[in-house]
């Protein structure tokens, strides 16, 4: 998250005296989540955020993992995941690794009653059903059907939801998620090639300040563990803050999609990168303009990654019997490309409507209980027909 912002008021000067209107001093926060070596911002808060009053049992929240090895084309069932009222406990890890955990979730209810942070991971949500608006130190940003919300980890949140028909395709990184690092300039600005720019991407707004004493709760995840951290004040007592490190949202809708006479590879449709995984968007788009070209995919030997592709609305042609919500995964090792029918029939159509979100992970994933029971069986020799 390069770009400067700042909301609220802050002093001239970053570690100089700020006092608030009584005389008393503001508590001045680094945050950032890579040392003091990177982004950073700085907030101001009413209190100190360190006052813990007391601590619940923790209990872990640990993915269960259900097949570490395989090899194999697999497909599930997103939308088969149960809905759940909270929050937390409707957010089920599906495929994990030690760079991310792709986690499913149909929250039905918003959070109101305690305050969540995910100590170890970026989160990446992906709003495919519902909307509503994130809560965050740093101000609100309201979100709708294709935004993606990218939140440092250690941000302090709560989700609020229009209704109770929500569905999120999360990925949970531990490193920090970026924009793709050849379409920024030296200094941080995205370049005249990249699939968007600064005008896409919406910061926090309307800085609310809770100056409130009293028992909130912070659950906190550390190391697959929830900890419930009780603070003696309102966590979003900020008054003011900069800095490059913080939340945003970037709809799908956004992403500039790029073409060819001949196909593109799938780098054209990146929008973020981590640490050993890449994020990319499939947007609807013109077909390769070429008289002879094929629009469908080549086969592909994706020997050193594992491909996830997020199913979300419109057509897919190189795939059968696609629904909304399925999520696909093309292990490293085995060739994979378009199904039995898919490149003759690409062949001479002008435009897709397809929408879907990728994750290519560079190590394998491992399988989770709880995708089993969404697996489509028969998927694995579905190119055989
Ligand atoms: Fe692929």
């Amino acid at each position: 998250m390069p770009h400067y912002q700042s909301l609220g008021n802050i002093p001239h000067k970053r570690h100089t005296q700020f006092r608030k209107p009584d005389g008393q001093l503001y508590s001045e926060q680094l945050f950032s989540t890579e040392g003091f070596s990177n982004d950073y911002s700085i907030l101001y808060h009413c209190h100190p955020p360190t006052q813990i009053i007391h601590t619940d049992e923790p209990y872990s929240v640990a993915p269960q993992v259900a097949e570490e090895k395989m090899l194999k084309h697999r497909s599930f069932e997103g939308f088969n995941i149960k809905p759940a009222k909270d929050f937390l406990d409707s957010r089920i890890p599906v495929l994990v690794n030690n760079d991310c955990h792709i986690v499913l979730a149909a929250p039905q209810e918003s959070m109101t009653n305690y305050f969540y942070k995910n100590a170890d991971a970026d989160e990446m949500i992906f709003v495919h059903e519902g909307s509503g608006v994130l809560h965050t130190q740093y101000g609100e940003l309201s979100f709708g059907y294709g935004d993606y919300l990218v939140i440092p980890r250690g941000t302090i949140y709560q989700i609020s939801f229009a209704d109770s028909n929500n569905r999120l395709f999360i990925v949970e990184s531990f490193s920090p998620i970026r924009y793709p690092k050849r379409y920024m300039s030296k200094y941080g600005q995205l370049l005249e090639h990249s699939p968007f720019c600064e005008r896409d991407i919406r910061a926090p707004k309307d800085l609310k300040t809770y100056d409130e004493a009293g028992d909130f709760i912070i659950k906190t995840k550390k190391k697959g563990v929830m900890y419930g951290l009780h603070y003696a004040h309102h966590p979003f007592d900020v008054v003011g803050w900069d800095g490059c490190c913080y939340p945003f949202a970037f709809s799908i809708h956004d992403f500039e999609p790029i073409t060819g006479r001949v196909h593109q590879p799938p780098p054209v449709h990146q929008t973020f990168e981590a640490h050993n995984f890449v994020v990319c968007s499939f947007v609807p788009r013109l077909y390769d303009y070429h008289p002879q070209a094929i629009p469908a995919p080549y086969n592909h030997s994706n020997i050193d990654s594992d491909e996830v592709l997020y199913y979300v609305d419109g057509d897919f042609m190189s795939r059968k019997n696609v629904t909304r919500g399925m999520i696909t995964l093309h292990p490293a090792g085995i060739p994979h490309g378009p199904h039995p029918g898919a490149v003759e029939k690409s062949i001479g159509k002008k435009e897709t409507q397809e929408l879907a979100v990728m994750v290519d992970t560079f190590h394998p994933l491992m399988l989770t209980k709880q995708a089993l029971e969404i697996e489509n069986p028969g998927y694995t020799m579905s190119w055989a027909e």
